[in-house]
């Protein structure tokens, strides 16, 4: 993949030398080097590379069926490329680890748990005691704005809060990376704006690197560091923009700030393009 703008200063993970020369220079939690991807021999991707540095939010943009999915699926390590190489903190992804999470668009969650129990899931398995679990529940129900509801079964909650404690669960694993794949897109225009907030905040305060597929290009802007517009992955291209808009970037009022009003529309005369 060939960016048309070029990104932060990356430095591949020199190996073996966590304090080299370059190490006062940003280095990538998440790259692909050239990733190509088939199924069965029909080419999905080929020669996609960039690099995410450690706390960036990248926001994924492109038409159905370019392969948004396909490319968290092997940041997750559900899926292996066919070609080049796709790494974490410098390292082959093998498949998939704790130090990666996966929130979709519909939260999967148990019917049968309560919220506690369905956040504290990655603690109870790992064995984590049930004091630790129900803390860590009560922290991270806090984080996404669910305090109080803690003992409420899922069928008890709206479609929005659903999609909070599928991001509390993913967060109690205190990932180091979190895929999102288009999580608000079944959710209201005030739901969906004030999650996306809530997004910007816990970024803020975990530190957490984040690849966020959206088909919303508003979305894109608000929430993203950088956008990767996929526009045809197959013949190894995308463009690359930029967010420039004033911190903090949870503040509502960025979606009328001119740099948003200016991105959206540079965004949307190239995808009609
Ligand atoms: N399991 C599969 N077997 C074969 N082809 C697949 C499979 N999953 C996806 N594809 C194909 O790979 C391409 C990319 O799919 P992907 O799910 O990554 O698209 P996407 O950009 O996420 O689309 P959308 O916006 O609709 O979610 C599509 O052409 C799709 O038909
Ligand atoms: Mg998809």
């Amino acid at each position: 993949m060939s960016a048309t703008a070029k990104g932060l200063a990356l430095v591949p993970e020199p190996a073996g030398h966590a304090d080299g020369p370059r190490a006062s220079a940003v280095r990538p939690v998440l790259s692909f080097e050239q990733v190509g991807f088939d199924y069965d021999g029909r080419a999905i991707m080929r020669d996609v590379s960039f690099a995410i540095a450690p706390g960036e939010l990248v926001a994924v943009l492109g038409p159905s069926g370019c392969g948004k999915t396909t490319i968290l699926n092997m940041v997750a390590g559900f899926l292996k490329p066919t070609a080049g190489a796709a790494l974490i903190g410098g390292r082959e992804i093998a498949g998939p680890g704790p130090d990666r999470g996966v929130v979709f668009q519909a939260a999967a969650l148990f019917d049968w748990m309560t919220v506690a129990d369905n956040i504290a899931f990655s603690l109870r398995c790992a064995g984590r005691p049930k004091a630790e679990q129900r803390q860590v529940a009560s922290e991270m129900a806090a984080l996404v704005g669910l305090s109080g509801v803690e003992g409420l079964y899922p069928y008890q909650l709206s479609g929005g809060m659903r999609q909070r404690v599928g991001l509390a669960r993913v967060l109690a694993a205190k990932p180091k990376v979190m895929l999102m794949d288009e999580p608000f897109s079944a959710l209201d225009v005030q739901t969906r704006e004030v999650l996306q907030e809530e997004v910007l905040r816990i970024k803020e305060r975990t530190g957490c690197t984040i690849l966020f597929v959206t088909h919303s290009i508003d979305e894109a802007v608000f929430l993203g560091d950088r956008i990767f517009l996929l526009n045809d992955l197959k013949e190894g291209r995308f463009e690359e923009f930029r967010v420039d808009l004033p911190a903090p970037r949870a503040n509502g009022e960025n979606r009328l700030h001119p740099a948003f009003i200016r991105l959206r529309e540079a965004i949307y005369r190239q995808m009609r393009h």
